[in-house]
């Protein structure tokens, strides 16, 4: 049995990732600020006496004894990471040294979810891990893009200049159950929309691309990641299936059974066009892990959450 922290726990992914260690027979300290985080997301889990929850924001130090720390606190989606910018970076920069501080103190193994966002509006198609990146460092999303990257660049120098045991996973776009139907993102906007009878809005002409991953793929590539030796990463978990957002709208409308329509809005600053991950890499590295639920399959999942925690 291990004591492993997990920060942002009560989050979207975080707190998958919170019910699957403790299933696993470890005990799980669960660091969260509630920014975007909810307890309903953990509820469930306070009963278990190797549970623990604490409400700490983690620009702020921590101690705590642990072997390993997955450091997932921060704000995930477009619109919560704008709503406090300077916030945003703060959590991504002084966040990863606090938990980078940790680790080396207590000689605790760290895992950093990074994102495809560290690749921008890639220029490269799909994109492997030793793609740099083509990100606008003075753009609204820079706040996020840009913490996520000072934060790897910090990643790997606690580990060359410290020998911290770092892992760097460059998660990308993840739905499924616990995810906030107020979040902006493009799966819980279509669902919420498509239950309550609205047009579904697509920004752009509906041409761009996205690949789309189920939270519960994107877990087992954590655990993974966090079980290898002598490989930081980084690394891409994602789903490499692409879709248009018109083919995903289509696909939530027809899942719902919804009379919803399909509207066009004029596409934000710094949308990237298309972004898919190569996953040669994880497959190689991670015992031949690869994504295994499909996008309709994960929909029906998502659809059938939404529906009964928020009675759309
Ligand atoms: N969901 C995705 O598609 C996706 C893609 C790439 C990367 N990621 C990364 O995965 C992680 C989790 O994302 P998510 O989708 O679960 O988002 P989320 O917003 O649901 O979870 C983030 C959690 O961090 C907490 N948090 C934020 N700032 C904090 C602070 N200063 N101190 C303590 N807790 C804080 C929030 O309250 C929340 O519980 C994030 O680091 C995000 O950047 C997510």
């Amino acid at each position: 049995m291990k004591q492993i922290v997990v920060t942002g726990g009560a989050g979207f992914i975080g707190s998958h990732l919170c019910e699957r260690l403790l299933n696993e027979g470890n005990t799980v300290i669960c660091i969260d600020n509630y920014f975007t985080g909810r307890k309903q997301n953990i509820v469930h889990l306070l009963d278990n006496p190797y549970f623990e929850l604490v409400r700490h924001d983690i620009t702020f130090p921590y101690y705590v004894e642990a072997d390993e720390i997955y450091n997932l606190a921060c704000p995930a989606s477009p619109v919560h990471y704008q709503f406090d910018p300077v916030s945003t970076v703060k959590t991504s920069v002084i966040g990863a040294i606090n938990m980078l501080g940790l680790a080396k103190r207590i000689k605790a193994r760290i895992l950093q979810a990074s994102t495809s966002e560290v690749y921008g509006d890639p220029s490269v198609h799909p994109q492997e891990e030793s793609y740099w990146g083509n990100v606008n460092p003075i753009g609204i999303r820079s706040c996020y893009d840009e913490g996520k990257r000072c934060a790897e660049t910090l990643f790997m120098d606690y580990h060359r200049q410290n020998k911290v045991d770092i892992k760097i996973i460059r998660i990308f776009n993840t739905y499924g159950t616990n995810m906030r139907p107020d979040d902006g993102r493009v799966i819980s906007n279509f669902i919420v929309q498509a239950l309550k009878g609205e047009a579904l809005t697509i920004y752009g002409d509906g041409t761009q691309t996205r690949s789309f991953q189920y939270v519960d793929d994107l877990i087992e590539g954590m655990i993974r990641m966090m079980a290898t030796d002598h490989f930081t990463g980084p690394v891409n978990i994602g789903n490499p299936n692409e879709f248009t957002m018109l083919e995903l709208a289509e696909m939530v409308i027809r899942l719902t059974n919804s009379t919803s329509k399909i509207i066009f809005q004029p596409l934000p600053a710094d949308d990237p066009k298309q972004r898919r991950p190569d996953i040669s890499l994880a497959k190689e590295k991670l015992n031949g892990w690869e994504p295994k639920i499909p996008l309709e399959e994960g929909l029906k999942r998502t659809i059938n959450y939404f529906r009964h925690q928020f009675i759309i």
